[in-house]
């Protein structure tokens, strides 16, 4: 080449590297629209970049999942040195978050940073109530607040993204993750979802304290059969549309950014499979512009499930039908390039996933600080701060359900009392944490008898009566329970005997609920039952506080236990919630997000069911609805709660008794705080359609309110109910409003109201 030439060229190269560098950086514009800054990102992508967008792995200090089969450490660094790692799972703490990040932003070509996704899912390291029983509160602007200050610890330690809120429906207490969800109510469920997403996300994404939120299990999950994790769920179209997908919606108009699809198959197909649900529903009908993460390693399980026929058919359905990131099955990376290149996979399938996934990258502000979620001294003030103890001891006693309090045993005199505390859960610093407490330090929560110790005016005598768990409590080992050992029982009753009242706290461990933790028996476990039985024969002022992540059926408790106290797993602050409970500093308010069997045999037991042909036994024969075993009611229905003080109910009023389609019905009823202390009550309306073209449910809550009334207080309550109220989807998915009666009914829980009637035209 001569001189000239060579000069030339050389000039041409800088022209170009010039250009190319500084196209490779118009994407950090912040003026430019996020669209268009996406668009001139992917210009520049190489398929091998993109794929790795849609790769998720988990870092190497938390499984929360079966070991991966494939993918050391050193390839993990390897393949997020290359740009093929859009996203990492469980790496937390700003100086690990930082750590991962800077390789990602500073060495691979493009610098895309990653997004880090955690399971906050009640908490980071400071912990709330266990979501079923933040849902007991019925407290919506409290739940918001507690996924907003759950949001602020997380995202200080470097995170970005949570898997949650799980938004799954169910009513079968034998499944462990019932503890995630609102319960067993579609209306509550959907209220809830808004709430928790709105608190996380905030109204500013890219602020550092707002953190992307996920709806999952997308879906059905909860439907698993039986109670049985991971099994398959089946059911029909009215019952999709009107019991699983709601909350799912509401998470989608309240601006949830991601989905999280499920384990199970529905009717046949493994939903990180489903194009129905991904593709036309989530997708198409509702119009959702965020990504969808698979479960984890759900895209590899389909070939398990007899669905694909190895990882490369499994990763061409899932991208198929609308899985755009890999959770652990080290699938997409390995294979979906080839797949493109071969023609099985259109790249436009890649193209939007990645799209959709740079999108919540560019919406939280990644592309302008990276490491805006890394700032080690706001970890310091936020981690674990009064403010933050403040917040989750408020949601802990709002969550609390009274059952039962006969003869008000409850609550307890400040002084002069000689109490014996009973129960190894009652010293218990773990398991109040329940399950999903991953970032959360052992041993971290306030215990009933350190709450009870605060009051200083009794005698306060602790005897555990029996050990409750033998085994580790790590997240990966089965809980043992002691069956067995009895030596503290004589130890429990001598304390009983010389108090005048017994608080005993029993039930499940953090561990017995929550992902893989079904059950088949639903009473307490161990040898609790026998020691209540022990106790109660010596003393029968027993107040029975339970700990448990699901129902439980007590029958013998619910007919001798004089008074009975739900305080679920409450967190970090259980104890002090507890106490001030128990000593009367708090009127408990919470009312049951789902129903309580009197036996395993019931389950799924839910107030919603549909009507039967024969409900009642109006012949006085057996051809009726029941068990010839047992009442078919529940323990304690839906929507059951006391309180300290009472409320009673008059004047239900309509503004009209007919109405014609698309009207606004408007009710009131009047409550009246009928005791001697101040309180607050969930007013709860319920409706029932009597004649449909499909069979609808004895009754279906659609309207609530929490009131606070002071003592001898009367306030009007109103409601008001629209087509979005009175419908319902039929077989083929269409959303009816039918003409016709409604009955209606408010009180304040599911079985028992004061009733209306209206009719539509
Ligand atoms: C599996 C669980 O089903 C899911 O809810 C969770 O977010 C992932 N593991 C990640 O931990």
């Amino acid at each position: 080449m001569n001189k000239f030439l060579k000069q030339s060229f050389n000039l041409t190269v800088v022209f170009f590297v010039t250009v190319s560098c500084a196209q490779s950086k118009m994407h950090l514009d912040k003026d430019k629209a996020i669209e268009e800054r996406i668009t001139l990102l992917m210009d520049q992508m190489t398929l091998d970049e993109k794929v790795g967008q849609m790769n998720q792995y988990n870092g190497s200090w938390d499984f929360t999942g079966p070991l991966p089969e494939s993918g050391s450490e050193e390839e993990k660094y390897e393949h997020i040195k290359k740009g093929w790692v859009g996203s990492m799972l469980s790496v937390r703490g700003t100086d690990k978050v930082r750590a991962v990040q800077k390789i990602a932003v500073e060495e691979t070509r493009l610098g895309i940073p990653i997004i880090f996704g955690f399971d906050v899912i009640h908490g980071y390291k400071t912990l709330s109530p266990i979501p079923l029983a933040e849902a007991a509160s019925w407290d919506l602007d409290a739940i918001k607040n507690s996924a907003r200050v759950a949001a602020d610890e997380a995202t200080a330690a470097g995170l970005n993204w949570t898997f949650g809120p799980n938004v799954d429906i169910s009513n079968d207490a034998r499944w462990g993750r019932i503890m995630e969800g609102a319960g067993e109510d579609t209306y509550l469920g959907v209220k809830v979802a808004k709430a928790r997403v709105t608190g996380f996300q905030g109204t500013d994404l890219s602020a550092n304290n707002t953190i992307a939120s996920c709806a999952k299990h997308f879906a059905a999950y909860g439907f698993a059969e039986a109670g049985l994790e991971y099994n398959s769920a089946e059911m029909g179209t009215s019952k999709l549309y009107n019991v699983v997908l709601p909350p799912f919606k509401a998470a989608v108009d309240a601006g949830v950014r991601t989905f999280m699809n499920s384990f199970n198959t529905l009717n046949g197909v493994p939903a990180t499979g489903d194009t129905f649900l991904q593709r036309d529903i989530l997708k198409g009908a509702w119009n959702f512009n965020g990504y969808v993460v698979s479960d984890w390693a759900s895209i590899r399980e389909m070939v398990v499930h007899g669905y694909a026929a190895d990882g490369a058919d499994a990763s061409a359905k899932a991208v198929t039908a609308g899985s755009d990131m890999d959770m652990e099955s080290h699938l997409y990376v390995k294979e979906l390039v080839k797949l493109v290149e071969d023609g099985t996979v259109d790249e436009k399938l890649i193209d939007d996933a990645v799209r959709r996934i740079l999108r919540v990258k560019f919406e939280l502000g990644l592309f302008d600080d990276p490491y805006k979620y890394c700032d080690a001294e706001r970890e310091k003030s936020v981690t674990g701060s009064e403010a933050m103890n403040d917040a989750v001891l408020d949601m802990a006693k709002k969550s609390i359900v009274l059952l039962k309090n006969d003869g008000n045993i409850l609550p307890l005199k400040k002084s002069g009392q000689r109490i014996a505390l009973i129960g190894a859960l009652a010293a218990d610093k773990n398991s109040p944490l329940g399950s999903w407490r991953i970032a959360a330090d052992d041993n971290t929560a306030v215990s009933v008898l350190e709450g009870m110790q605060e009051y200083k005016g009794n005698t306060l005598v602790y005897e555990k009566g029996t050990d409750v768990s033998l085994g580790q409590q790590l997240f990966v080992q089965e809980v043992k329970i002691n069956s067995e050992d009895y030596s503290g029982f004589d130890a429990a009753k001598k304390a009983a005997s010389e108090a005048d009242v017994v608080v005993m706290v029993l039930g499940e461990v953090g561990f017995q609920s929550g992902e893989a933790r079904s059950r088949t028996e639903l009473g307490l476990p161990g040898n609790q039952q026998e020691l209540l039985e022990a106790v109660f024969e010596i003393n029968k002022n027993v107040v029975l506080v339970l700990n448990n992540g699901r129902p439980l059926a007590l029958p013998w408790a619910a007919e001798n236990v004089p008074a009975i106290v739900e305080a679920w797993q409450l967190g970090t602050q259980t104890g002090n919630a507890v106490a001030q409970i128990l000593y009367g500093d708090y009127n408990p308010s919470g009312k049951l997000p789902v129903s309580f069997p009197r036996s395993v045999g019931q389950c799924p037991i839910y107030y919603n069911h549909l009507r039967t042909g024969r409900p009642v036994n109006s012949q006085d024969n057996v051809f009726w609805s029941h068990y010839i075993d047992s009442q078919k009611t529940p323990l304690y229905p839906f929507g059951y709660g006391l309180s300290y003080t009472s409320f009673k109910y008059e004047n239900l009023k309509l503004n009209k008794s007919q109405y014609t389609k698309g009207e606004t019905i408007e009710l009131s009823v009047e409550v009246t705080n009928t005791g001697n202390l101040d309180g607050k009550e969930v007013v709860q309306l319920y409706i029932n359609d009597p004649v449909a073209s499909i069979v609808r449910p004895v009754k279906e809550l659609k309207g609530f309110e929490l009131v606070e009334l002071k003592k001898g207080e009367t306030k009007t309550v109103k409601f008001t109910l629209t087509d979005a109220e009175l419908g319902f989807y039929n077989n083929n998915g269409d959303y009816l409003v039918e003409a016709g009666k409604f009955n209606v009914m408010i009180g304040g829980q599911s079985d028992k109201g004061l009733t209306g009637q209206f009719e539509i035209e």
